[in-house]
């Protein structure tokens, strides 16, 4: 049984997609505290890596420095030992997996074997110069304008072509990133709600 939430309480596993500075994490970390729901980010576990020196640590650091996607085996080994060792009673939001066809398809692989269905994948959308605004607002090691920019080129290279998998799967939601988090948090949760109720 899932934990009491604002949306009544049911399991929710969701995944959010989007470009560099589209509002994930913002939103994820929203999310996870009013739905209750465990959340990862796989940039800020990568990154956690790289400041502890550990071997992945060492091995992903020239990628995400350069903005370049760490390869997808490591990925899924990640997602899937975090789903593994999660307690997943209440669901679970991922954030910034998937970001590739071949890890969208492992990600389905894993919750069947898991007996794990997902809800939704949102789409926070927002235009590029916002995308680049937002990104080098900050000083995180991979928000170097080259980085950025390589990011943005690899967001509609390899992540804008699974969106079309999941509108297919009828699991998309679309929502405007290009508003305050509070109304971004908002339109996610009506659209949560609206869905639910069909
Ligand atoms: P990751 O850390 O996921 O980076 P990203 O996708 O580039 O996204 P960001 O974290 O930069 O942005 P965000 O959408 O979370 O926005 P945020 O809320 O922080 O991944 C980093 C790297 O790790 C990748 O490049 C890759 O190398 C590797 N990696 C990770 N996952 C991988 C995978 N699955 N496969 C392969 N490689 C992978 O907001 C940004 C800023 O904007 C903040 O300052 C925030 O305060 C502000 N902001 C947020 N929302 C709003 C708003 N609505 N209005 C105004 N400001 C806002
Ligand atoms: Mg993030």
């Amino acid at each position: 049984m899932g934990d009491r939430n604002d949306l009544g309480g049911n399991t929710v596993r969701l995944i959010l997609l989007g470009g560099p500075g589209a509002g994930k994490s913002t939103q994820a970390k929203r999310l996870s505290q009013t739905l209750n729901i465990p959340w990862i980010s796989t940039g800020d576990e990568l990154r956690a890596e790289i400041v502890a020196h550990t071997q992945l640590g060492e091995q992903v650091k020239p990628a995400i420095e350069q903005g370049e996607l760490v390869k997808d085996e490591t990925m899924i080994g990640l997602i899937r030992q975090w789903l593994q060792t999660t307690d997943a009673a209440s669901g679970w939001l991922l954030d910034g997996y998937p970001r590739t066809a071949f890890q969208a398809e492992e990600l389905n692989f894993l919750l069947d074997e898991l007996g794990q269905t997902l809800d939704w994948a949102i789409w926070l959308e927002a235009p590029e110069d916002i995308l680049r605004e937002r990104s080098q607002a900050r000083s995180r090691l991979d928000d170097q304008p080259e980085a950025v920019q390589r990011r943005i080129k690899l967001l509609y290279e390899r992540t804008v072509p699974i969106l079309d998998y999941y509108d297919y799967r009828q699991k998309l939601l679309s929502v405007d990133g290009n508003q305050t988090p509070e109304r971004v948090e908002q339109d996610i949760k009506a659209a949560l709600q609206t869905k639910r109720s069909i």
